[in-house]
């Protein structure tokens, strides 16, 4: 019987807290600034208002030093004890980065230390420190005071003014400003202090408390970037690529950008409200100086407001350029500055800059690149075979099957509901049989329950995050009652990460891979659906302080788990749900529970554009939509668009119909094939742009401005994007289009993909809207690398031969790569992988080795050739063509060609060359 009422009860609680039984986004759930306290407090500060000054600048150990100490009470602070001098710290590395730190005085006594993130910046990073010898010192322009000058490369230079504070980089030659921090004086910090009789800082939403037990902490400051027409990136909020202001003449009662880690359950597609992960990194672009880049590298919560032009017109502030310029407004609720300025000047170097701070994407395992079955749930084995039957009896690839929470036993990660999965190995090998994967859900709340074994291990080893009072802090999530490890610390990331062993996951095998979710961390109960700001973690850091980096170090502790099952040498899948910056090195992220509406799948692209300008290259939204019923057209535009994300996974929740790609009568069943069988045909140019990732941060899909950045009517360009910078994809996210506009820029011609049909670079066609493709377009001048023969999944393509399409400019040449590798073990890393550039110039079409020097390197042996050489675009009608070595001919036939499927005219097309993609080679067309 009291087991019967406590079920009743938990059902109650569950249906009571759980986000997914809710059909409308929450508004009331969820804080808005005004009742965020520093976010109000901060919002209603006039410019101008802070007085710091720099004192005692010098340079020390290679740096730059100051104190910023206040040259008069500030009028806001009037309550508080005396303000103590701050101390700055800045520094110069190579590549074009400048990082600014400002803390409280170490050498003053202090309640505590403020947390500053660890394990975001990568190790290498400070070696490429430049030391500073020595300091300039002159009064800028009209200045009154002293400004003191550090070089920052041939071409920049950093500034920092004394009186009125402010930092700022600049052209050394122009003398033009390029990026500012306090130019508006809005510059304020709140030091931490120690609770005196009458102090009231707790601070109340809904039910909850906050014991703020060191008083506000909170930091604002504004940043320009000059040169600029648009600013984009802080992710992520389901919004446009380029970012509206949020504050400014004729922009009443906006939100700013919320960086908060939430479960937002049905979150609305056009919103600043902050969803599952944060970044706080802003590039801005423009025409006239090209791209800069601003990271506050900070957990706590941060909100940011996009100043709109004329914002400060009443200000009397005037600066000193008469440039174009985005300004912005950060605001964050605790930690330190810890800010890096990257100079770009172009979007790819800014990209690389902020990748040699956090750290490039991680290399995936090829079969992860490709197409994803999910749904919560696949009821039980039989249901897994079926699925994985149907796919085989409808002819579609696919690669992974997931497991959602209800394959566990209870909600107990690392357990099998032993009734619906009796044989999860079993499953797993029929599927690996195919050369498929599976993965499996682990969140983070651990149910507890004494006879769970990894509860009853945290709570011993004292593992648990801890509440206010000290206690292991007890949220409500899908098992019930839960707590949650404390990953901050390394000790415990290590005993997480050994659960991953084959020992340890009873049920697990070396084809079972990882999803992470409700990392944010979700808690029905908790205050905004998440763990209380005064939640304690490791060495005494506020949950407040920590809070946007905590799924990041969940998403670290499984990655790094599953290398040490796979004893170093198997690449790491992981999915998770929370991100921050540096997450790319983990593993892949999706945008969470969107919709099944056109408005998100609108939204999808710029978010993935977004996630992979901050250096979250592998990222894409549930195809399909999470919540609802897509009618049969959304879910094949849907899959039309997916197939061209990096991570491409169809999913959806628990209480909608079941929408398989064979569910939906013939011809749908046909479209959505011919979808997923492009990605599979394009996967060897996927691979390629994964591994350009690796190397430079440049991300697999782009906006348009990032191939085309002097092309401004592609700056806020949000619903084309390029893959790799050789295809444009246009979107379709009407119902029934009859008409779809594409922009395509730039002077060179575009290829249709399916026709080999071009159009002129540098307008926008109106053209019908397809039923049964996306339009994609191959930009003249690239050469794009395919593999067409349809397979079940990518283990069973390995051997099969390429295509290489060559999209010829006006000056008839083409340049394209090819990156292959064994495609899951981290050989790679020790030059086991080709890597071929081909160039096609003065009707030669060569074959060049871009692998770095080999010399003890190993090997990476591919047998595979090239079946077929398409020419788009050449002009003449050649009839023969002569490969070397070997002095050899290869049929060539120019005309009508089928290409996937359609027929096309005017193509060139060299049959069985016979040669091997691993080798040096060149083909002459007579
Ligand atoms: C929330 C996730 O966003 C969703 O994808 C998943 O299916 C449910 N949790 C259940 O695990």
């Amino acid at each position: 019987m009291r087991t019967l009422s406590l079920f009743l009860l938990s059902l109650l609680l569950l249906l009571l807290f759980s986000p997914s039984t809710v059909h409308s986004w929450k508004k009331d759930e969820f804080r808005n600034c005004n009742q965020t306290p520093f976010c109000k407090r901060a919002r209603g500060r006039k410019p101008g208002s802070c007085s710091l000054v720099a004192t005692d600048v010098s340079v020390s150990d290679g740096d730059l030093v100051a104190k910023l100490v206040p040259k008069e009470p500030d009028p806001d602070h009037d309550d508080q004890e005396p303000v103590k001098p701050l101390a700055l710290t800045l520094s110069v590395y190579g590549d074009g980065i400048m990082r600014l730190k400002i803390d409280e005085d170490q050498s003053l006594e202090s309640p505590k230390r403020r947390f500053q993130v660890p394990d975001v910046i990568v190790d290498g990073f400070e070696s490429k420190k430049l030391w500073l010898q020595r300091l300039s010192t002159e009064k800028v322009g009209s200045d009154e005071h002293f400004s003191s000058i550090v070089y920052l490369s041939d071409d920049y230079e950093g500034v920092v003014r004394h009186d009125p504070f402010e930092v700022y980089v600049r052209e050394r030659l122009s003398g033009d400003r390029v990026l500012s921090m306090n130019s508006h004086g809005l510059l304020d910090f709140e030091q931490l202090r120690t609770k005196k009789e009458g102090d009231e800082w707790e601070e109340r939403f809904k039910s909850h408390t906050d014991s703020r037990p060191y008083g506000p902490q909170s930091i604002s400051f504004d940043v320009s970037f000059y040169g600029a027409d648009f600013v984009y990136g802080i992710p992520e909020h389901a919004t446009s690529l380029a970012l509206k202001p949020t504050r400014g003449p004729g922009i009443d009662h906006s939100e700013p950008y919320r960086l908060f880690n939430l479960d937002v359950f049905e979150y609305i597609p056009e919103s600043p409200f902050g969803i599952y992960g944060s970044i706080p990194f802003m590039i801005s672009h423009g025409k006239a100086r090209g791209t800069s880049g601003f990271f506050w590298l900070n957990a706590a919560e941060m909100q940011i407001d996009v100043l709109g032009e004329g914002w400060d017109a009443d200000s009397g502030i005037l600066l000193p350029s008469s440039q174009k310029r985005v300004d912005t407004f950060w605001m964050s609720e605790a930690g330190i500055v810890d800010a890096f300025f990257f100079i770009g000047p172009g979007p790819k170097d800014v990209v690389k800059q902020y990748i040699s701070v956090t750290g490039p994407p991680a290399m995936p395992q090829l079969f992860a690149t490709a197409y994803h079955q999910c749904r919560w749930n696949y009821r039980d084995e039989e249901d897994v075979e079926n699925v994985d039957s149907k796919f085989d009896e409808h002819d579609i690839p696919y690669d992974v099957l997931w497991l959602d929470i209800e394959h566990t036993d209870g909600k107990r990660y690392f357990t099998w509901d032993r009734v619906l999965f009796p044989h999860p190995e079993e499953m797993q090998r029929k599927l690996a049989a195919k050369g498929r994967h599976m993965v499996t859900i682990v969140d983070p709340h651990i149910k507890r329950d004494e006879s769970y074994h990894i509860h009853k291990e945290a709570s011993m080893k004292g593992y648990y995050v801890k509440d206010a009072s000290g206690n292991d802090y007890d949220g409500w999530c899908w098992p019930g009652s839960s707590s949650y490890t404390d990953m901050l610390n390394p000790e415990i990331r290590s005993w997480w990460g050994d659960k991953f062993s084959f020992e340890n996951y009873v049920g697990s095998t070396p084809s079972l891979y990882i999803w992470n979710d409700m990392n944010e961390p979700s808690v029905f109960n908790g205050p905004e659906l998440t763990m209380p700001r005064d939640a304690l973690h490791y060495g005494g850091v506020e949950h407040r302080e920590l809070h946007n980096a905590y799924g990041y170090y969940f998403h670290m502790a499984t990655s790094d788990g599953l290398i040490k099952r796979g004893n170093g040498n198997d690449r790491p899948f992981v999915l998770s749900r929370a991100l921050f910056a540096g997450s790319q090195r983990y593993g892949a992220v999706w945008t969470g529970d969107n919709s099944a509406d056109w408005d998100h799948l609108r939204v999808s692209v710029p978010m993935v554009l977004t996630l992979g300008l901050t250096g979250i290259s592998f990222s894409g939204a549930d195809v399909g939509g999470f919540f609802g019923n897509p009618e049969p057209e959304l879910l094949v535009r849907w899959y039309q668009i997916g197939a061209y994300y990096p991570f491409f996974r169809g999913h959806a929740h628990h209480d909608t119909k079941r929408r398989e790609p064979w569910l939906f009568g013939e011809r749908n069943t046909e479209l959505m094939r011919d979808a997923i069988r492009t990605r599979y045909m394009l996967l060897p140019l996927f691979y390629t742009l994964f591994r350009e990732a690796n190397v430079t941060g440049v991300p697999v899909v782009r906006p348009l401005w990032m191939e085309f950045p002097f092309d401004e009517a592609t700056f806020d360009k949000d619903e084309a994007f390029m893959v790799g910078n050789s295809l444009l994809v246009q979107g379709i996210f009407t119902e029934r289009a009859k008409h779809v506009s594409v922009y395509l820029p730039g002077k060179e011609s575009w290829y249709d993909l399916r026709t080999g049909t071009a159009y002129l670079g540098g307008k926008t066609h109106k053209l019908d809207a397809p039923e049964d493709h996306v339009p994609a377009f191959q930009r003249a001048g690239t050469i794009l690398p395919r593999r067409d023969r349809i397979r079940r999944s990518t283990t069973q393509m390995v051997n099969d031969p390429y295509t290489l399409v060559i999209a010829l400019n006006s000056s008839q040449a083409a340049e394209g790569e090819l990156y292959i590798d064994d495609g899951k073990s981290f050989e790679f890393k020790h030059g086991a992988y080709i890597h071929r550039r081909f160039v096609f110039k003065e009707g030669k079409l060569t074959s060049l080795n871009m692998a770095a020097a080999t010399s003890g390197n190993l090997p990476f042996k591919s047998e595979c050739i090239i079946e077929r050489i398409i020419l788009l675009g050449h002009a003449g009608g050649p009839k023969n063509a002569l490969i070397e070595p070997g002095n050899l001919k290869a049929q060539i036939e120019f005309g009508p060609l089928l290409l996937q499927g359609r027929r096309s005219s005017g193509v060139l097309t060299i049959r069985k060359p016979g040669i091997r993609i691993a080798d040096d080679w060149t083909i002459k067309v007579l």
